[in-house]
């Protein structure tokens, strides 16, 4: 019962808040609109489903909520923080401390082990090194690579890459995972492990928002928004399972 009220309690304010998020590329002469009026907000523990048309600005909408660029018009709140207007160290920090990333090209350092990407986070964080090291075979083993650690990516499998960048996005134990298109490149197989990975990981209480194309992974989220012309065209409760 008090783990319930717990839940409850934690639930319910939004973790993430877009209010009429504009971004406009600025292509010498041209204007690119990649975010036409986007507003949308997530609760805690949500596993939200991002689906949309190629260049429908879902990575835009990703990069925004992540810290990575700011909008040009409209707000942006993280963990009830007004993240549009923060300098870019701010957005470094807040994006170190409550956000991981997963991509679809998984984005590992080519000349780094399994361990030693998953230990690069945790060194801009400032962890004792023999905590970094205890945490990253932690992490390791909890994806299924407890005997990898040593493999560079290229001696990994797609799926076992896609692993180590999951293990690499827990690394500061972040409360929002952002992965735009994680099975995109995988096989059938892996594609599903890692969709049960993430499947645990929202278990655990982590926020998800996923990118993706595949329609069978709507079985995996709370709710699916649909994105057209850089906003949503479903309502922002619709399609709860
Ligand atoms: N850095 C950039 N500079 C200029 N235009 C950009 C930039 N990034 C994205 N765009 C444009 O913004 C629009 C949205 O792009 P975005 O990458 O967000 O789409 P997407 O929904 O993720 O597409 P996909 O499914 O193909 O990944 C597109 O028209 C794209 O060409
Ligand atoms: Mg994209």
């Amino acid at each position: 019962m008090i783990k319930m009220t717990k839940k409850k309690e934690k639930c319910k304010d939004d973790i993430i808040v877009l209010e009429d998020v504009w971004k406009v590329y600025r292509m010498g002469e041209i204007e690119v609109p990649a975010l036409q009026g986007l507003s949308m907000s997530v609760k805690p523990c949500e596993f939200i489903g991002v689906m949309g048309p190629s260049g429908s600005g879902k990575s835009t909408a990703m990069n925004m909520i992540g810290c990575l660029d700011t909008p040009t018009k409209g707000r942006i709140l993280l963990e009830k923080k007004d993240i549009s207007r923060m300098s870019e160290s701010e957005l470094a920090q807040v994006r170190g401390r409550v956000i991981g990333f997963v991509f679809q090209q998984f984005n590992l350092m080519p000349n780094l082990t399994a361990q030693g990407n998953v230990m690069l986070p945790m060194m801009f964080q400032d962890m004792d090194p023999l905590e970094r090291e205890d945490r990253s075979y932690e992490l390791l083993d909890r994806v299924g690579l407890g005997k990898r650690i040593h493999h560079k990516p290229k001696e990994l499998s797609g799926g076992e890459q896609q692993r180590v960048a999951i293990a690499r996005a827990l690394a500061n134990d972040p409360d929002v995972i952002l992965a735009d298109e994680p099975t995109g490149n995988l096989d059938t197989k892996s594609g599903a492990e890692i969709m049960a990975l993430l499947g645990e990981l929202h278990e655990d209480g982590k926020t998800i928002v996923m990118v993706t194309h595949d329609t069978r992974q709507e079985e995996y989220v709370d709710r699916v928004l649909r994105l057209q012309d850089g906003k949503i065209i479903n309502g922002d409760d619709e399609t709860y399972s």
